[in-house]
């Protein structure tokens, strides 16, 4: 696949470098085309603009950068991500541990309307990137599954299929309506992890006392 990555950080060093491991064709853009270039030379990748990132990506585009940049970044790409698959993984977690997004739409709905056209996915916000650096990131023999939101089918297949990339397992999250609770999801585990130090693992019962109807 041929995959953009708009933004030189953390989030763009660990998935992209698991993705050009997969084989996959990864163009890095930044808004500092230096540090594009050293990150791109690190993981095996070419190097960009954030524009060059958003042409690249014919298959996705990877939108890593603070959720306070992302619509102004995706705004001033216009055409440039129009027709793509947008994976959005911002947090837009304000101190607090509170949604800075505050009662309204959505970091993924915001993102998508200022990127008309292309099909936003949200997908690896919930977790911290040093499980995204994991080999794979396996826990107790189970592979972690990571839940999509978006409306587009075969954007979300894309996206499933990059998941699996990194040895984990795509979930059903549901259109990007439900984007929010995602990102909700996200501030409440971070809350739960890093404010009170807890094991948030162990707040969901196994399916079998979901109260789910035995089949
Ligand atoms: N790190 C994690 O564990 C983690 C986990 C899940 C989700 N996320 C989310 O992933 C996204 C990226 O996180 P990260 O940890 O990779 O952040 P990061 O290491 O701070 O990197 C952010 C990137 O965004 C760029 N950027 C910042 N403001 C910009 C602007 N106005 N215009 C263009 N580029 C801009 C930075 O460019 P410069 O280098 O030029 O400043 C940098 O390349 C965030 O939304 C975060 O919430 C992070």
């Amino acid at each position: 696949m041929r995959i953009g990555i708009a933004g030189t950080g953390t989030m763009a060093r660990v998935l992209g470098t698991r993705w050009a491991l997969a084989g996959h064709d990864v163009l890095v853009g930044g808004r500092d085309t230096g540090r594009a270039a050293a990150l791109a030379e690190r993981i095996g990748a070419r190097a960009g603009t954030l524009e060059d990132a958003a042409r690249h990506g014919r298959d996705a585009v990877l939108l890593a950068v603070p959720y306070a940049a992302a619509t102004g970044v995706v705004a001033a790409l216009g055409g440039a991500v129009r027709g793509r698959t947008l994976i959005d993984c911002t947090n837009p977690v304000a101190p607090g541990f509170v949604l800075a997004t505050g009662g309204g739409p959505s970091a993924a709905e915001r993102i998508a309307a200022a990127a008309p056209g292309a099909s936003v996915v949200k997908a690896f916000n919930l977790c911290h990137e040093s499980v995204w650096g994991l080999t794979p990131p396996v826990f107790g023999g189970r592979p972690l599954a990571v839940p999509l939101c978006g409306d587009d089918e075969a954007a979300l297949d894309t996206v499933r299929g990059l998941v699996r990339d990194l040895g984990c397992e795509p979930v059903n999250g549901g259109g990007l309506d439900r984007a929010g609770l995602l990102e909700a999801t996200a501030a409440f585990l971070i809350g739960l992890w890093v404010g009170e130090g807890v094991d948030a693992q162990a707040i969901a019962p196994p399916l079998e006392y979901a109260g789910v109807d035995a089949p």
